[in-house]
């Protein structure tokens, strides 16, 4: 028998439910939920009642906990412990919609593996990350945590996270087990309130919103987790068909379900269960295997049992997945391997902070820079530094910074002031993130009058970013827009320096500037990196991940829409259009500039026509055209005029971030397989139908900009 069978044969039915229960534990948690309805105790962890812990912090309080696990308890089944590692742990990289903007694969790899390394040194074993749920409505919060709008972006995302933080081997004592969250399509909550119910067609769920999850278990990943919201009726944390029979089963998923918060029990209020009862034995007969802080498995599973709602064969597989991922992890044979180290608490090391302060200045994202006025001379006459986030630490970390270390965090005063030495910086809050205090704004108009140029550094307060806070009018926030108005007013050249989490629709604000930097929430070395790509020494090369609306009005607006009979035409009358703003976006997906240019050659494929199973090449010449060296992504879109289901005008397929000396070119090869042409028919079976495509390559998704080819797939001959 293996352990796992012999565990199993051993346990009570009390210590089976107990391995399928994930509690908060510990004084000073960090909370990321409501208040718990179950009070867990260290008395439930010895009597097997208690198989894994959330958001416990500090290692020697976790290697404490887990040796009264392994040695007190009857069978010495070590803990799994988790928290949410997102982009860091106590070192920072931006937060995942800003990372995503670097449009590196590299370094969302290399920033989960740093993540990986500080929290496996705290004895974490399990991270609720990668967020990959694509957004595409920025009144949503949580649109920080995941990388955007695009299926294609989504999948290479998760990919290269599940990698960074598990690495090869999950049982080295540095592995960090992966949660894919939140399964699936919550990121298209209704008009973008957090928690509220989802509702897209099965095309648009397999189009856009499961490729992620898919690519992250063709990846390996040790966990998914379900969301919070019910799809079209059905909760997803109750539902058998798509955790079980599609992930588990037509996937070959063999990871655990790990819930949401409370999720298992809140499919009572969901109207899917009458009782706690029921909704431990719907989520356990849907698959799920931890319950994470809800009363369902701890107080009600065993009555769903004696009551015969679900079967003890469902609960012994779910308590044997679980079994097996500890298994994985090493925990059996070493369940201390993880924060072994008996160092005080590490301080980031420097080449910690090079990584995220590289991969910070590789996702600013410069939307508008006119007459040139960035970069910035490193002599010259004053810079005033004004806005109410020129000295803060929590806007360069963001929402869901984990334990990110705010005293080590280099605020833009602190790193603008570095990267400036010879040039004369005031600061001045000017406002608040929030309220409606203007009395700083006299001062701010004086330091603007008397300086050379303005950083004006201003956006969305990281409190109001991330979960449970949506917004119905994702902009500034409390006098910042008066602020930068009596700014803008002076008639000084002002630079937006734009932390947030989502675009915020402030188009007077980016057509008045003379420049706007997006920094997102740049991480623990945002100050210096943002002082790096201002001073010229680092060429800003982010990209938008998400279409940037003009206005709240053209919510939800992205790249990849669909034909309509009637396309935009400014001279008739009744074609798709507003009456009171343009149909495009502010900035269009995949938009950013440089302080140099590029230009891509027309591009051309080996042969115009291909059969099924054989490949198609797309090259390009990229080339730097401008005077000084930079990085660029060049994207590649499919368009499929005819098929037999009406398909986006545009679809990514591939994107490459390529660095070019001046004056330098590059050949670019993209190599497209038959299944990236294919499309999901009436039946939603992936098929390439034979016909004509269009290849295009471009710096965004304005197609008036994109460079096209065409390909024909050649039908198969008939059979005779
Ligand atoms: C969030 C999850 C998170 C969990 C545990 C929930 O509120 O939705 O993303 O992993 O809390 O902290």
């Amino acid at each position: 028998m293996s352990r796992i069978d012999e565990l199993i044969a051993a346990m009570t039915v009390d210590e089976k439910i107990g391995q399928l229960v994930m509690v908060s534990l510990g004084a000073e948690t960090i909370v990321t939920g409501p208040g718990a309805a179950h009070e867990p105790s260290v008395e439930e962890v010895r009597e097997g009642r208690i198989g894994s812990v959330l958001n416990l912090v500090g290692r020697d309080r976790i290697r404490a906990l887990q040796r009264i696990a392994v040695e007190e308890s009857r069978l010495g089944i070590p803990l799994l412990f988790g928290l949410d590692v997102v982009h860091g742990y106590f070192t920072d990289a931006p937060v995942p919609l800003g990372e995503t903007a670097a449009f590196r694969p590299d370094l969302w790899e290399a920033t989960a593996r740093l993540a990986a390394e500080e929290a496996c040194d705290e004895a974490i074993a399990l991270t609720f990350a990668p967020m990959i749920d694509l957004a595409r409505d920025p009144r949503w919060g949580r649109i920080v945590e995941g990388p955007g709008e695009d299926a294609h972006v989504g999948s290479v995302f998760a990919r290269a996270k599940v990698r960074g933080f598990q690495g090869p081997d999950l049982a080295h004592p540095q592995a960090l087990a992966a949660t894919a969250k939140h399964f699936a399509a919550y990121g298209a909550v209704t008009a973008g309130r957090d928690y509220a119910s989802v509702d897209v067609s099965e095309r648009t769920l397999h189009e856009v919103y499961l490729p992620a999850f898919a690519a992250a278990v063709d990846e390996g990943c040790a966990a998914i987790m379900p969301a919070f919201v019910d799809l079209a009726g059905r909760p997803m944390s109750g539902d058998r068909g798509y955790l079980t029979d599609l992930v588990r089963r037509r996937w070959g998923f063999e990871g655990i379900y790990v819930s949401d918060y409370d999720a298992v029990g809140e499919l009572v209020a969901h109207g899917v269960a009458a009782d706690m009862a029921e909704a431990a034995a719907r989520a356990l007969d849907a698959g799920m295997d931890l319950d994470m802080m809800s009363p369902a498995y701890p107080k009600a599973l065993k009555p769903a049992l004696e009551r015969g709602l679900v079967a003890m064969t469902a609960l012994d597989a779910a308590v044997a997945r679980v079994l097996r991922l500890k298994e994985r992890l090493g925990l059996f044979e070493a369940p201390h391997a993880r924060g072994a180290a008996t160092s005080p608490r590490p301080r980031p090391r420097p080449e910690r902070r090079a990584l995220v302060r590289a991969v910070a200045a590789a996702s600013l994202t410069l939307l508008a820079n006119r007459d040139r006025v960035l970069p910035l001379a490193t002599t010259g006459g004053p810079i005033a530094l004004i806005g109410p986030f020129a000295t803060t630490a929590e806007e360069m970390i963001g929402p869901w910074s984990g334990l990110g270390d705010q005293e080590i965090t280099v605020t833009l005063a602190e790193g603008i002031a570095a990267a400036f030495p010879d040039r004369r910086i005031t600061v001045t809050a000017g406002v608040a993130g929030e309220g409606d205090d203007g009395s700083g704004i006299a001062a701010a108009v004086a330091a603007a009058e008397a300086a050379e140029v303005v950083l004006l550094a201003i956006g969305e307060p990281a409190r109001l970013s991330g979960e449970a806070a949506s917004r119905a009018r994702p902009g500034l926030t409390g006098r910042q827009a008066d602020l930068a108005r009596a700014v803008l007013a002076t008639g000084k050249p002002v630079v937006v320096l734009l932390a947030c989490g989502r675009p915020l629709t402030e188009a007077w604000l980016y057509e008045q500037a003379a420049a706007t930097l997006v920094l997102w929430y740049p991480g623990s070395e945002g100050g210096n990196a943002v002082g790096d790509v201002l001073s010229g020494r680092a060429n800003p090369s982010g990209r938008l991940p998400v279409s940037w609306p003009v206005d709240i009005g053209q919510i939800p607006v992205f790249y990849g829409e669909r034909p309509t009979g009637r396309p935009f035409d400014p001279n008739e009358h009744f074609t798709t259009r507003y009456v009171d703003m343009p149909n495009a976006p502010l900035f269009p997906f995949g938009h950013g500039l440089s302080y140099t240019e590029f230009a891509l050659s027309d591009p051309t494929v080996a042969a115009a026509t291909f059969r099924a199973g054989e490949t198609v090449t797309v090259s390009t010449e990229l080339a730097n055209t401008g005077s000084v060296a930079g990085a660029t992504t060049v994207f590649l879109f499919l368009t499929d005029p005819v098929a037999s289901t009406s398909r986006p005008l545009l679809e990514l397929k591939r994107f490459e971030t390529v660095e070019l000396a001046a004056g330098a070119k590059r050949r670019l090869d993209f190599t497209l397989a038959t299944a990236d042409f294919a499309c999901l028919g009436a039946d939603l079976v992936a098929r390439a139908e034979p016909g004509a495509f269009w290849l295009s390559v471009g710096f965004s998704a304005d197609r008036k900009a994109l460079k096209t080819v065409a390909v024909r797939l050649e039908a198969e001959p008939a059979l005779v």
